[in-house]
């Protein structure tokens, strides 16, 4: 609410920061919206190193953008090369810890000839710019150099979170057309091994285009690798050292010299049907994008100690572990494991160890965190840290409160940023120097933003506090510029619905301040621990199931992840056992999936509420989740009798 408890930055803060008051914020708010496209020239030329300077800052042809056309770069060099030729050569890039206790370092020289190395193994293993790469590997170092050698090459990397189960990456290396995967044997979590080599194994029985597999070897334990396809990554280091001159050249190999527009990744996400977006992220502008922002919205500084503890496999951690932060020359750190291992105090143990100056989570995290009581942080010194930011979700006031008193001690700003996969870079957040806080709201766009809110004709909403549909009414460098194989869905989904402007799926509201609200998503995705999951994906996965006969998914409040995964369920003829089921049935989403769908509820039901022509009322089945009742009009119901029978069976983990 805009009359809620606002948290001015200190003078302090906002007098070493990089944008310095609300009325610096304004000037350059203004700017941008004067000057359009012609706002981002003089910073893509400031921020990036160019190989050939650009002609134009962007050709727009709705729904296509091509930002800084005619220039020629690369995002590894970006991230590393150019930083050697400064004091940053010896400064930590990545610091690393395994979740076992094992601890790297590389400083900016290190990481550059790491990944110049496994970029000559590609190169020698015959791959080369425009081929498409497959990545599923647990958050090691090796997972940083496997995607900077691929941008180093033009290579098009598509990571697969290590969370997702065969099907899924079996899905997303078809859908890519992959000629190769780089993986590992497995990784820790828990204590115990996520095997990710079996997952290939078998979701590589139905991709045949795939010739190569490179396995990083991390847990040791016992595989199979397969003749011809499979090859060990230290064996094709070592056999780099064997050879002087591979040796000599595999520590220069060179940053390919690639348009802006070249493709860098695709990264799959959960849209509103059954079937994952794979969005297509390009070089330049998306560079450009997360490199500011490091400035903007972390307000990095060059002792820093940067801490985002997203994994790589999702956009946070493309954006805000490696190419954000490396190309901003941060030191950034990245952790393999679980929050609660070997206790709740894993996170800030890491935080003193290492002396983290920065720290960027989410609200999930947090709120699990709140359960396990203050003494956890307590215990430990958290003086380094200066600024904490939040992502993925709304946070809800009593734990953007809890994360600024117990772990900033109310010195640490905290910056809310909303953005999206799609969105490639922060859009909505606070840039902490300069706007005052208030819990719960991501606060205002960031320079060259456009954000509004629109009702359902698309008319812009002028009145505080009424809630709308999110739009952004100008194309943005960091934008996605398309869905993989799919241009149409592309400009139906984001394009289409409100003219000359792009769609975001989520509602919002502004108050009077101006200040953005985010509210959740409009369309069929759910929110579970600030992953996007769609109910679609879910369904499908249920009634593949030989029991299930149809199936409906709706996402439930949930205390900790935001929303969790309810299934109304019917079931073929059958003596079925409903609480064994249910286990069952969980366990088989899981793993279709991956363990992060995993639903939390599942209930039978003997018909599921449809309109006359059969569409499935999903409002009614998320009023019964949010409030056990139904209300409004069910006129349309096909046997309004099925909501009397809907009956629960409920097993917890
Ligand atoms: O609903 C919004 C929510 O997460 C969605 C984007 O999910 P994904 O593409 O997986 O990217 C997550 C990390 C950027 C959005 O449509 N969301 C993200 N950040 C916030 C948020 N909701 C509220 N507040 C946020 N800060």
């Amino acid at each position: 609410m805009s009359d809620s408890q606002t948290y001015t930055p200190s003078p302090e803060f906002t007098s070493r920061a990089h944008v310095k008051g609300m009325d610096e914020y304004r000037e350059l708010y203004q700017q941008a919206l004067r000057e359009g496209e012609n706002f981002w020239a003089p910073l893509a030329e400031k921020e990036l190193t160019w190989f050939k300077p650009f002609a134009r800052a962007l050709e727009w042809d709705p729904p296509s953008a091509k930002w800084f056309s005619g220039g020629r770069i690369n995002a590894c060099y970006n991230c590393l090369d150019r930083h050697l030729l400064t004091e940053r050569r010896t400064k930590p890039a990545l610091i690393w810890e395994g979740e076992p206790g094992d601890s790297r370092v590389y400083t900016y020289e290190d990481l550059h000839l790491a990944v110049c190395r496994f970029a000559t193994v590609l190169k020698d293993l015959g791959f080369k710019s425009h081929d498409r790469a497959i990545i599923y590997m647990p958050m090691v170092p090796e997972l940083a150099i496997a995607v900077l050698a691929c941008a180093r090459l033009g290579i098009i990397h598509s990571v697969v979170f290590g969370g997702f189960s065969a099907e899924a990456l079996r899905t997303r290396t078809q859908d890519l057309n992959a000629e190769l995967v780089i993986t590992a044997d497995g990784g820790w979590r828990r204590g115990k091994e996520i095997r990710l080599k079996d997952a290939v194994d078998q979701a590589l029985e139905e991709c045949p285009l795939v010739r190569q597999v490179i396995v990083y070897q991390r847990t040791g334990s016992a595989l199979n690798m397969t003749p011809d396809r499979d090859v060990w990554w230290h064996e094709r280091d070592e056999r780099l050292s064997t050879s002087r001159p591979t040796e000599v050249a595999a520590e220069n190999c060179a940053a390919q010299d690639l348009d802006s527009e070249h493709p860098l990744f695709v990264l799959y996400t959960s849209g509103t049907t059954g079937k994952p977006k794979g969005i297509l992220h390009t070089t330049a502008g998306y560079l450009l994008q997360t490199t500011l922002s490091m400035r903007w919205v972390f307000d990095l500084r060059e002792d820093d100690i940067y801490w985002c503890t997203a994994d790589i496999g999702w956009v946070t951690g493309h954006s805000y572990v490696v190419y954000g932060p490396l190309s901003a020359g941060a030191t950034t750190v990245m952790y393999e494991g679980a929050p609660d291992f070997p206790a709740f105090d894993r996170w800030w143990q890491i935080v003193a160890k290492h002396k983290v100056s920065i720290f960027y989570t989410s609200p999930t995290a947090i709120r699990s965190l709140v359960r396990q009581g203050e003494q956890w942080p307590n215990a430990h010194d958290l003086s380094s840290l200066r600024l904490l930011g939040s992502v993925g979700e709304p946070i809800n006031p009593a734990a953007w409160e809890w994360y600024y008193r117990v772990i900033g001690k109310e010195r640490c700003p905290i910056v809310d940023t909303w953005w999206q996969t799609e969105t490639g870079g922060i859009m909505i957040a606070p840039m902490p120097g300069a706007i005052p806080l208030k819990p719960g709201s991501a606060t205002l766009p960031l320079p060259g933003i456009e954000a509004d809110i629109v009702d359902s004709r698309g008319e812009q909403i002028t009145q505080p506090n009424r809630e709308g549909f999110l739009i952004i009414r100008r194309p943005w460098p960091g934008m996605a510029r398309t869905i993989w194989g799919d241009p149409r869905r592309y400009e139906e989904q984001y394009w289409s619905r409100v003219p000359d402007a792009y769609f975001t799926g989520d509602a919002a509201r502004r108050d009077a301040d101006g200040y953005f609200w985010i509210l959740g998503r409009v369309d069929d995705v759910m929110n579970v621990s600030g992953h996007r999951l769609s109910t679609m994906e879910v369904e499908s996965a249920l009634v593949h199931h030989p029991a299930v006969a149809e199936a409906a998914v709706v996402a439930k409040p949930h205390d900790v992840t935001g929303q969790a995964v309810c299934c109304f369920v019917t079931l073929k003829a059958g003596d079925w056992d409903h609480g064994k089921l249910s286990t069952e049935l969980r366990q088989w989403v899981a793993r279709e999936i991956g363990p992060f769908a995993r639903p939390e509820e599942v209930r039978f039901t003997d018909a599921l509420p449809k309109t006359r022509s059969g569409k499935i009322m999903r409002r009614l089945l998320r009023e019964i989740v949010t409030t056990n009742a139904v209300t409004g009009d069910t006129t349309t119901l096909e046997d309004i009798t099925v909501l009397s029978r809907l009956s629960t069976v409920h097993e917890e983990d």
